[in-house]
């Protein structure tokens, strides 16, 4: 029993002396260990005579449990110093400039796409799509434009093969005209504009094989020549700047009648004349006209009760003006200095 009471004065004494968790876990094999103090008490339980074993036991057991408490006590302070000590050698600086993420940026055809959709959609139009790879009857045949007629040559484009021989790439979004007339199974009103990917046999520096355009198509009783006109120069105001003086001048589609096409003064000389506008002072934006009838019965409409009129533009050609790009191919060509030249250009 007096050993029992030494062992426990000198853990006692111990005890104050720790200070971090090492010192605690060697205190712990000091007196728990498979040699340790209180383990060796619990093995020199039979020595005890047997009437004093019971208590011997029941001290024993005591010593071992407080010292069991302590040390979890104490494991658990020193711990806790220890996180916080971390936590206030780690506190982030605020003040610091971040790391920059690296962002992405909207190609200049889809920002000017965005921007006329938004445009035509705040008009009252529908966003409408056909595909890419359409039927001769489609891209020409419904379009007033027979097997053999002279306007297809300035359209060549790209045929598929064998099984596939009917379809080709179509060379205008005016495709979109007849779908949208022949998916409109009322053949009611219209208002719809189709932006797009088309095909031509062509390539130099402001041709490209492949280009965008944008389709536009209003369908209703009453539709005049006005109502092309107007829609047309807020068009032209609106993406090229309010100061834009818009000219139409008679043109020849086989789908209109009248047909237009649609010039704005040049935004580089002001109209005096320079290499952009071939010193006339003018640059060609759109075509555009009334819908020519023929089409209109072709698409199942009654050409009696309903006109129209259509548009298409080149997007390209408008991306170019407006961003000041000299070289269509650029647009294509994928170059990530390109198009980082567009990032958050534009208030967004
Ligand atoms: N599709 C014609 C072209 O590509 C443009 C056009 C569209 C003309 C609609 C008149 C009406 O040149």
């Amino acid at each position: 029993m007096e050993k029992i009471e030494e062992i426990k004065k000198l853990l006692e004494e111990e005890k104050d002396t720790i200070c971090d968790l090492k010192q605690l876990n060697e205190l712990k094999v000091k007196y728990l260990g498979k040699k340790g103090l209180i383990t060796e008490l619990n093995s020199q339980i039979k020595e005890v005579p047997k009437e004093e074993r019971k208590e011997f036991g029941s001290r024993v057991n005591e010593v071992r449990c407080d010292f069991l408490s302590f040390y979890e006590e104490k494991r658990k302070e020193l711990e806790d110093a220890l996180l916080n000590e971390k936590l206030e050698k780690e506190t982030i600086d605020i003040s610091l400039p971040a790391k920059k993420v690296k962002r992405g940026s909207l190609h200049p055809m889809t920002r000017i796409t965005e921007e006329f959709e938004d445009l035509f959609v705040s008009m009252g139009y529908t966003v409408f799509s056909g595909p890419e790879i359409e039927t001769d009857e489609n891209c020409f045949q419904k379009l007033n434009i027979p097997l053999g007629h002279p306007a297809r040559d300035s359209q060549d484009t790209f045929y598929l093969k064998d099984e596939f021989e009917r379809f080709l790439l179509r060379t205008q979004t005016s495709t979109a005209q007849v779908r949208a007339m022949e998916e409109n199974l009322d053949k009611g009103p219209l208002r719809i504009v189709c932006p797009g990917k088309v095909y031509r046999r062509d390539d130099d520096a402001t041709h490209s094989h492949q280009f965008m355009q944008i389709e536009g198509l209003v369908i209703d009783e009453g539709v005049s020549m006005a109502d092309l006109k107007g829609t047309l120069e807020l068009f032209c105001k609106k993406i090229l700047g309010e100061k834009t003086s818009v000219r139409f001048r008679p043109s020849f589609f086989p789908f209109t009648e009248p047909s237009v096409e649609v010039d704005v003064n040049c935004f580089k000389c002001q109209g005096k004349g320079c290499s952009l506008c071939k010193d006339t002072g003018w640059i060609e934006v759109l075509g555009a006209g009334m819908v020519h009838p023929n089409v209109l019965e072709m698409c199942g409409y009654d050409s009696k009760k309903y006109q129209g009129f259509a548009f298409g533009t080149g997007i390209d050609r408008f991306a170019m003006f407006k961003y000041n790009i000299p070289d269509i191919r650029t647009i294509y060509g994928n170059d990530i200095r390109f198009i980082k030249q567009f990032d958050r250009k534009d208030s967004e």
